[in-house]
């Protein structure tokens, strides 16, 4: 006996083959994946089933309705989170039994646990893209109002952004959306992660993993200086004489560089003093504009990342034809004569060792490279050619932690 209640997802009615009616665990092996994943309490296994990738896992119908409703609401709200699917609940076994709820969230392609990032710490780039990475998470959330409760390294998925990494919730059987987070539940929220993180790091530490130069609560208190600069920076408010409102827009256009649009926000003027404060922020600056213009949805800094390519191809274009063009139609030629050429060129059996954006990505920095060593404009054609010779085919693929595609 269950009970599938499945989330907007297209339809998977083939979900209710599974055999609901046994422990998790004792599931035949032949269905399950090995997947990478963090420490955790629950059962829980990865699952290929009718073509897609699934996390299921096991625990007390009370919590696991209480993940169902935070999933399902990060995802209204646009933050990132791992995606539910559904839940089963009312399990029993044949004999009447009953057996606990199972969660599933779909498998999150290319995402990376932070053992299989952070094999250096002590690599100042890396620890900084951890940082960068955490801050904009936890800000991100208290934003939103939501309280997360169980930041961890565990409970946190990686993946690669244009030399960036992006961190993503999963874990929410703790968590509880407020309509606004206090300062005292944001300062509460921080106080768990700190001490889980730095546990995490300490345990890294433990198995020689983590360099001796490393001191964890350093890296804590970064994390903590990043979160509330940036906290700030979306928030606070700010006054200026009328003389100087170059200033506010100075920062609207600090906040678009992060990646954050202001969609909303506040000016007051009273004698002479004008008072700023955004009120509804929201990442995704450089990817809306991406995908308006080209269609490809790509990642916060990829989409940056290839904004800079399709504008000075764009500028390129405009001076050998002699006119400017229209940015729509610099997106269309781009799309068609750099971006879709550039990729296909990348052998099939390569191709699916990165995500699209990040490929792409890698292939404008090997081209950079390329020309820079030989002091002359490399074409990108050239630089693909070259990419996929001495970088691609022998780099491991972060997707072969799952079997091929069919
Ligand atoms: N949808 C998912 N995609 C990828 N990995 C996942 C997914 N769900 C869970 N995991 C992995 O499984 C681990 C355990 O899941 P989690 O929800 O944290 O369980 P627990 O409540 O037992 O700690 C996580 O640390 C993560 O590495
Ligand atoms: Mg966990």
């Amino acid at each position: 006996m269950v009970a599938l209640k499945l989330r907007r997802s297209p339809s998977r009615p083939r979900l209710l083959e599974l055999p609901w009616s046994q422990p998790l665990e004792e599931w035949p092996d032949e269905d399950f994946v090995r997947l990478p994943s963090g420490t955790h309490r629950h059962v829980v296994r990865f699952l290929r089933h009718d073509g897609e990738y699934y996390a299921l896992k096991e625990l007390p119908t009370r919590l696991a309705e209480l993940e169902f409703e935070n999933l399902d609401r990060l995802r209204d709200e646009g933050l990132p989170a791992v995606t539910l699917v559904g839940i089963a609940t009312d399990r029993a076994t044949p004999a009447g039994e009953p057996l606990e709820s199972v969660l599933i969230t779909r498998h999150l392609r290319y995402s990376l646990a932070y053992r299989t990032v952070f094999t250096d710490l002590s690599n100042e780039g890396q620890r900084n893209q951890m940082i960068d990475a955490l801050a904009v998470l936890l800000v991100r959330l208290h934003i939103g109002g939501f309280f997360w409760g169980d930041c961890s390294l565990n409970n946190v998925l990686f993946r690669r952004d244009a030399g960036a990494l992006r961190a993503y919730v999963v874990d929410t059987e703790t968590s509880e959306f407020q309509l606004k987070l206090s300062d005292g539940q944001r300062a509460h929220d921080l106080m768990i992660a700190s001490e889980n993180l730095a546990g995490g790091l300490y345990d890294l530490q433990a198995e020689g993993r983590l360099s001796a130069a490393i001191e964890p609560i350093e890296v804590i208190d970064a994390l903590m200086h990043r979160y509330e600069a940036l906290f700030n920076d979306l928030t606070a408010a700010e006054e200026v004489p009328v003389s100087d409102l170059g200033r506010i827009q100075a920062r609207l256009e600090r906040l678009n560089d992060l990646g954050f649009d202001t969609e909303e926000y506040e000016l007051r003027e009273d004698s002479g003093v004008v008072r700023f404060r955004p009120t509804v922020v929201e990442e995704g600056y450089h990817k809306r504009s991406l995908e308006r213009l080209t269609g490809i949805v790509a990642h916060e800094n990829q989409a940056r990342r290839l904004l800079n390519a399709l504008r000075s191809y764009g500028a390129w274009l405009a001076q050998t034809e002699g006119e400017a063009l229209p940015e729509a139609v610099m997106g269309y030629r781009w799309l068609t004569e750099r971006w879709r050429p550039g990729l296909e060129m990348i052998p099939a059996h390569l191709r699916g060792r990165l995500e699209d954006a990040e490929l792409y990505h890698e292939l404008l920095e090997h081209n950079w490279y390329l020309s820079e060593e030989r002091g002359e404009e490399v074409s990108l054609f050239e630089a693909v050619e070259s990419y996929v010779d001495t970088i691609l085919d022998r780099r491991q693929s972060e997707r072969n932690i799952l079997p091929a595609d069919p």
